[in-house]
């Protein structure tokens, strides 16, 4: 008898004929928003779910799935799953990382430049036809080039990041838990600060590091106070790394100049304090969507589910402590 597998989000067509190769398979193709018992029934069902950054695998929820024997997220980053938890239960945990670095680079560069030079602020003002001409002293913003730029997290995206921005000749400096090896920074051409250098000394910080106990709140009311009133914050991260409330407030207060997110708390609300704000851009976590980019992603959820059920050594597991306690197939 096939093994079954739950994808709990609309896929491409060539995951899903990968998977169905291996697997019956039932797939969430219509993308309709599961409540935690509607996702448990369905993984009651399954013995291995290909899941997104939008489900939570928690303590509660695998006590009730007792057959599930692998979790595979269409994503790098894993704060969504409860890695110890999985291990008790005998549940591999695999993510995707490498394939999404260069575009979510990309995209980090582009939510800086739009928040520096106010794209969404101008381009609201066009819509409602509040666009009177050339007006020298309209929508000023600061340049990229020649700034100092401090990266918060030194990972593979991190260093991604810092290389593009070679190109824009800036002062790059980095903070992370710990220092990268003399190649790595002299490829990115980047300088390791502590992080209260960084947030003295920076024009511009992007946050790329993980979500972890230790990173919740790591930029809050205090760190905001030292940053420069010129300054911009990009959280390209995760939800919780940054205080949102603290953040709407010094945007408001002008404390700070402006900031650029993709990432939120509780998301897919957004503080409601952000949204009346014209100093922040907004993108819907989408650093890592291009066609490519995601079609990458979900094949190496496909990889690692196939790896898991078939061999019990996943390429991309996250608790290799699981192995000797995975569930018999
Ligand atoms: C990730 O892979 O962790 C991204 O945040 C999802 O787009």
């Amino acid at each position: 008898m096939k093994n079954k597998v739950l994808v709990t989000r609309e896929v491409f067509d060539e995951t899903l004929d990968y998977l169905s190769q291996h697997f019956e398979v039932t797939s969430n193709q219509a993308n309709a928003r599961y409540t935690v018992d509607d996702l448990v029934a369905r993984l009651q069902a399954a013995d291995a779910a290909v899941i997104s950054t939008s489900e939570r695998i928690d303590e509660a929820l695998l006590s009730r799935v007792p057959n599930l024997r692998a979790v595979c997220s269409a994503s790098v980053g894993y704060n969504h799953i409860d890695l110890e938890a999985c291990t008790r239960h005998g549940v591999m945990a695999t993510n995707t990382p490498g394939v999404l670095t260069e575009s979510v680079a990309d995209m980090s560069i582009c939510i800086t430049l739009a928040t520096l030079r106010r794209l969404g602020e101008g381009e609201r003002m066009l819509r409602a036809g509040r666009w009177q001409g050339t007006h020298l002293k309209e929508l000023l913003g600061y340049d990229l080039n020649h700034a100092t730029v401090g990266i918060a997290g030194f990972g593979r995206i991190g260093q991604a990041i810092a290389k593009r921005l070679r190109g824009f000749d800036t002062t790059t400096l980095y903070t992370s838990r710990n220092r990268a090896d003399a190649a790595a920074e002299q490829a990115a051409k980047a300088r390791y600060v502590s992080k209260d250098e960084l947030l003295r000394e920076s024009d511009v910080i992007i946050l790329i590091l993980p979500y972890t106990p230790e990173t919740h709140y790591f930029i809050g009311r205090a760190e905001l106070d030292k940053m420069k009133p010129s300054a911009v914050l990009i959280n390209m991260a995760r939800g919780g790394i940054v205080d949102d409330t603290a953040l709407a407030e010094a945007l408001k207060a002008r404390r700070i100049w402006a900031a650029g997110l993709d990432v939120y708390e509780n998301e897919p609300r957004v503080n409601p304090a952000l949204m009346e704000l014209d100093n922040v851009v907004l993108s819907p976590h989408i650093a890592s969507a291009t066609g490519t980019t995601r079609r990458a992603m979900t094949m190496t959820a496909a990889r690692n589910c196939v790896a898991a059920l078939t061999t019990g050594n996943p390429p991309n597991l996250l608790n290799p402590e699981v192995k000797g306690r995975t569930k018999p197939a």
